[in-house]
């Protein structure tokens, strides 16, 4: 069945982050949700459901772990038996949870920069400090100008304090759009082993590879690593269901995983809604095809970035963006703190972008996270303001 993607959803007044917080008239490509419907398998369920008319406290059926565990064997090639998936609402309550579980305050969390602001929120929130670990910049190897690596002798040195007490790895990486290699994540898990520091991999935005690219499960590249790490997934970012607040850690150390969930009940989190488990589990049983086609779409809208850039904004550079909807932009050469250039952008411009200070960027430095998942209409008319702007 084709799916529509063109077609332009209006969301405002609905509730909605995304557009109801910037004023009228302003077009949203920030926070990371898409302003596609859900697949109609994912609607039908839940109109299904909401005629039982009934909302009480929910029991997760033991299917909604056999629907995840079958996704990733068919999907990812990654056995995982479903008792090891502990529930959450939603992946940033399981980060709390993880690090409740192995820091105490002034401990350290590791991760590579830029960084998804939501950790950085978290981590300090729950009293920690955050060891950024600056990824380096090198030229693009395919499409886009510009791509990242991990640098490993910084990732030693940070994880050889013994206040570093986590390992959180972006699999794939929000902002900078990278999908690590078998070799990559082998690589970075093992130093975190030799210093006995525990590995968290959130794989929320694995399901949204570029055609072409392939995503490979932290815990699946060495034998050592299934039990010294936690794997966050969701079908919240690739299904569009953010909303709906539902994820899953799954983790097959069974004393760690107790630990983990007694953090979670300290935390007073961890109890799933009705929706939430049935739309994802509808999703990895019933919407394989629409994830494909999306995605295809997806890498439409990144080859129309690409080409307005370069055509109509050739000081700018867009980063190789192998997975993610999160196109990331350096705007260095505008001249302009990347915090201040959004302000003007939506004041002046009335297109909102996510800043790259929100995001740890380099010092110095200056980009912009686009967010694509929107009609080509709105991102060709979002580009126009840009270019105005
Ligand atoms: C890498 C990453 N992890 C977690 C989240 C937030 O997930 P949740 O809404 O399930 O807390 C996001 C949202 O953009 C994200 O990009």
């Amino acid at each position: 069945m084709p799916f529509d993607f063109d077609a332009v959803v209006s969301r405002r007044g609905t509730g909605c982050v995304k557009w109801d917080r910037p004023e009228e008239g302003v077009l949203p490509l920030w926070v990371a949700d898409m302003d596609f419907q859900a697949a109609p398998a994912i609607i039908e369920a839940l109109h299904r459901r909401v005629d039982d008319g009934v909302f009480g406290y929910a029991l997760p059926p033991a299917s909604w772990h056999e629907s995840l565990a079958r996704w990733l064997a068919k999907r990812h090639a990654w056995t995982v038996d479903p008792d090891t998936i502990l529930n959450s609402i939603s992946v940033l309550p399981a980060l709390a949870a993880v690090i409740r579980a192995f820091c105490r305050p002034g401990d350290q969390v590791v991760l590579q920069t830029p960084a998804y602001n939501g950790f950085l929120h978290v981590i300090r929130d729950q009293g920690c400090e955050i060891a950024g670990s600056p990824l380096r910049r090198i030229p693009a190897k395919t499409e886009g100008d510009f791509t990242y690596e991990m640098d490993y002798e910084d990732l030693d040195r940070k994880l050889a304090d013994p206040r570093a007490k986590l390992l959180l790895i972006c699999n794939p990486h929000n902002p900078v759009g990278r999908v690590w290699t078998a070799d990559e994540l082998k690589r970075a898990g093992e130093i975190a082993l030799r210093h006995g520091v525990f590995m968290v991999s959130d794989e929320i935005h694995a399901d949204l590879q570029m055609p072409g690219s392939r995503h490979t499960p932290f815990a699946t590249v060495s034998d050592a690593f299934p039990a010294a790490s936690a794997t966050f997934w969701s079908a919240s970012k690739a299904f569009n269901l953010a909303g709906l607040q539902t994820a899953a850690v799954i983790c097959a150390n069974p004393a760690i995983r107790a630990k983990i969930r007694k953090a979670q009940v300290m935390n007073g989190t961890g109890d799933l809604n009705p929706f939430g488990f049935l739309a994802a589990s509808t999703a990895w049983d019933r919407c394989a095809d629409w994830l494909d086609a999306l995605r295809v779409y997806l890498h439409g809208n990144y080859q129309t970035l690409l080409e307005f850039v370069h055509t109509h904004l050739p000081r700018l550079q867009v980063a190789t963006l192998e997975a993610t909807y999160l196109a990331w932009v350096d705007v260095n050469a505008l001249g302009l703190p990347s915090g201040e250039l959004a302000h003007r952008l939506e004041q002046q411009a009335k297109v909102k972008f996510a800043p790259g200070s929100d995001y740890a960027e380099p010092p110095g430095s200056a980009f912009l996270r686009i967010n694509l998942a929107t009609s080509r209409a709105i991102l060709l008319d979002a580009l126009n303001r840009l270019r105005k702007g």
